[in-house]
């Protein structure tokens, strides 16, 4: 089973920002493959990453399910050749992206494929960074993988804070196996005020770095530029990366 990351967070607060910055830093400290997941139905980690997406996993099962399969051609071989198309190759990483949830009737055929095949799929890379879309919605539904480290991303504000904070509490009364759970607080004008580590501190949530608001990443995602792509030194990504060195496992 890989390392697995994954992200979480109030909307907007720069997760799936967080998650091109982790991703391109794994593959920088030769931690790879990376397994990148895009698990936010408004998929856009690709955009960060600057890649281009030809398919999903749920337009995988859709097919699936309508009993769109070739004559002569296994369920089996069918479902592993849609989802190769879902899966992105790039140098030290793979992105795969799940694309819209399923939709009304019975995924069930679907479904148990798809688990198998994301399973050996995982079991072939050492680390796994997954982005999720905003909210808790998702957390309840983390039920097939280990969570090794979950990274709540946050803001300054107070409703980013609360988010973080119920989050945090929700995934600690599942069961999906986490293991650690630590706070970034991303976009953040410093230097932090006492109102915000007084929070943290009565949340219980363990504060692994500030990433300061930053002109270029706001730039660059405006463009349409990879986030990936700015240089190692633009302040925010040299923050991420010492927050990076500290928390991921070696
Ligand atoms: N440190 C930063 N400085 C400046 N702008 C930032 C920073 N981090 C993220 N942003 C900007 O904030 C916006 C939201 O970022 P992002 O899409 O990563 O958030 P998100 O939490 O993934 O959002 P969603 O909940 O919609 O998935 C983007 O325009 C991004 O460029
Ligand atoms: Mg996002």
């Amino acid at each position: 089973m890989p390392y697995s990351i994954a992200l979480a967070g109030k909307g907007g607060t720069g997760k799936t920002t967080v998650a091109g910055m982790l991703i391109k830093y794994l593959v920088k400290k030769n931690k790879t493959p990376v397994l990148a997941v895009d698990a936010d139905s408004n998929a856009n980690l690709n955009e960060v990453l600057g890649l281009a997406v030809a398919d999903t996993v749920g337009n995988a099962r859709e097919e699936m399910k309508k009993g769109n399969v070739p004559a002569g051609m296994t369920k089996d071989i069918f479902i592993s050749m849609k989802l190769e198309e879902a899966i992105v190759e790039e140098d030290g990483y793979d992105l795969i992206v799940m694309g819209q949830p399923e939709g009304q009737g019975c995924y069930c055929a679907a479904n148990s494929l798809l688990t198998g095949f994301l399973e050996r799929l995982t079991g072939n890379y050492p680390y796994m960074v997954m982005d999720n879309e905003a909210g808790m919605e998702h957390i309840s539904r983390l039920t097939t993988h280990d969570v090794d480290l979950l990274l709540l991303v946050s803001d300054t504000s107070r409703r980013g804070l609360q988010a973080a904070a119920r989050i945090n509490e929700l995934a600690a009364g599942l069961h999906i196996g986490m293991e650690k759970s630590a706070l970034i607080i991303n976009q953040a004008r410093l230097p932090l005020s006492d109102m915000v580590t007084n929070f943290v501190a009565d949340a219980g949530l363990t504060l692994a770095g500030v990433i300061p608001a930053d002109d270029t990443v706001y730039e660059f995602d405006l463009n349409g530029r990879p986030t990936v792509e700015m240089p190692d030194d633009n302040p925010a990504i040299a923050a991420a990366e010492a927050i990076f060195d500290r928390i991921v496992e070696k």
